[in-house]
């Protein structure tokens, strides 16, 4: 197949250093009152009063900082609130994968009768939410470029997505002036991230040659700038990632993953630890139980990595220091992880169809 059955990406992406700077001239297109949602690190060195410098007196813009962790369903009411009582016009995420599944869930809902769980649950959202701009601080998820937003459902102890074609970004600004003072550690987790989206979506069973190829791109991007950036953090090696990102979000989205998202879900809840982290250790298991039919594509990545792609990742995490947190421990509510391993959309993605044993054969691995 040439290109999936639909394809939904943001209406404009700028792609450019310094371009949050026009975050002000593309939001007041919908309107002067909108709320930014963003993490703890746009309140470092003046950099949230530098953005919102640029908006005009008459604009009514007001913040929404996160706490932190990976985003709930609480936090998303949180949002929805402070917004609704500014009756605001557009929302804008900057920051992370988290921050950005936040304000996108929350721009979505906006207009929702019904409390966010009841769409996680699948309900239908009928009343569509309003415009919603992504600015990525970090190179990772490729939230900007889905429609989908990961949040915690607390109660039941479960991550899930919330999904509706309007949840979509109008615009996504790409600016890797953004990801300079990030730390070394989430970085690498987050382009790891990166990479393991490439390779799911580029192995998945539903791919296209519009996804294979965004996804090769990606793949190359990643490999060549990762350590560069983890070493020197140059704007050049910085902006690749982002591009990476992004262009395997849009991979993903039609492509779906696989069995590393599959299971990182269940594993990122229980255990509390970061989804780009859970991701990287689990490539290896991946590349194990996948490589008897992925055939050529495998001997592809070889080509574009220059190398084995086992061989290479395993250089990369220890390059990277990431080693798994889970040696040594004991692994919690097995039969969970299995079940919510086999029950996820992305692991019906997984070239290999995946039972039981295989999901055992991964916590083996890990722990
Ligand atoms: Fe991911």
């Amino acid at each position: 197949m040439d290109f999936p059955k639909k394809l939904l990406i943001p209406q404009k992406t700028i792609f450019e250093i310094g371009s949050v700077s026009r975050l002000a001239e593309e939001s007041l297109e919908y309107g002067p009152r909108g709320l930014v949602v963003h993490g703890n690190s746009l309140e470092k060195d003046g950099k949230k009063e530098r953005i919102l410098a640029h908006f005009s007196s008459s604009a009514r813009v007001g913040c929404f900082l996160r706490a932190g962790g990976e985003p709930t369903l609480t936090e998303i009411e949180a949002v929805i609130r402070k917004a609704r009582s500014a009756r605001v016009q557009w929302i804008a995420g900057i920051g992370g994968g988290s921050t950005i599944d936040l304000a996108k869930a929350a721009a979505g809902l906006y207009n929702a009768k019904e409390k966010p769980v009841f769409y996680q649950e699948g309900g239908r959202l009928v009343r569509k939410g309003i415009p919603f701009i992504a600015v990525p601080t970090t190179a990772g998820t490729g939230s900007e470029a889905t429609i989908n937003s990961v949040i915690i459902n607390e109660d039941k102890r479960v991550k899930l997505s919330i999904r509706d074609e309007s949840f979509l970004a109008r615009k996504v600004i790409l600016d890797a002036g953004l990801l300079k003072w990030m730390p070394l550690t989430p970085m690498s987790y987050a382009a790891m991230d990166a990479f393991v989206q490439a390779y799911e979506s580029y192995i998945s069973k539903n791919t296209t040659w519009l996804s294979e190829n965004l996804a090769l791109k990606a793949i190359d991007l990643i490999n060549r700038n990762i350590l560069p950036a983890y070493e020197s953090g140059s704007e050049e090696n910085l902006s690749s990632l982002l591009l990476a990102s992004y262009l395997a979000g849009i991979a993903l989205a039609s492509s779906r993953l696989g069995v590393i998202h599959g299971i990182a879900h269940p594993l990122g809840v229980l255990h509390d630890l970061p989804h780009g982290l859970i991701c990287s250790v689990c490539f290896i298991p991946s590349i194990k139980l996948n490589r008897g039919v992925i055939g050529k594509k495998y001997e592809i990545i070889n080509k574009i990595l220059g190398e084995d792609l086992k061989d290479r990742i395993e250089k990369l995490l220890n390059s990277l220091n990431i080693n798994s947190p889970f040696k040594g421990k004991r692994s919690l509510e097995k039969e969970k992880v299995i079940e919510d391993t086999l029950a996820s959309g992305s692991t019906a993605a997984n070239p290999r169809r995946i039972e039981r044993g295989d999901v055992e054969f991964m916590l083996k691995e890990l722990f």
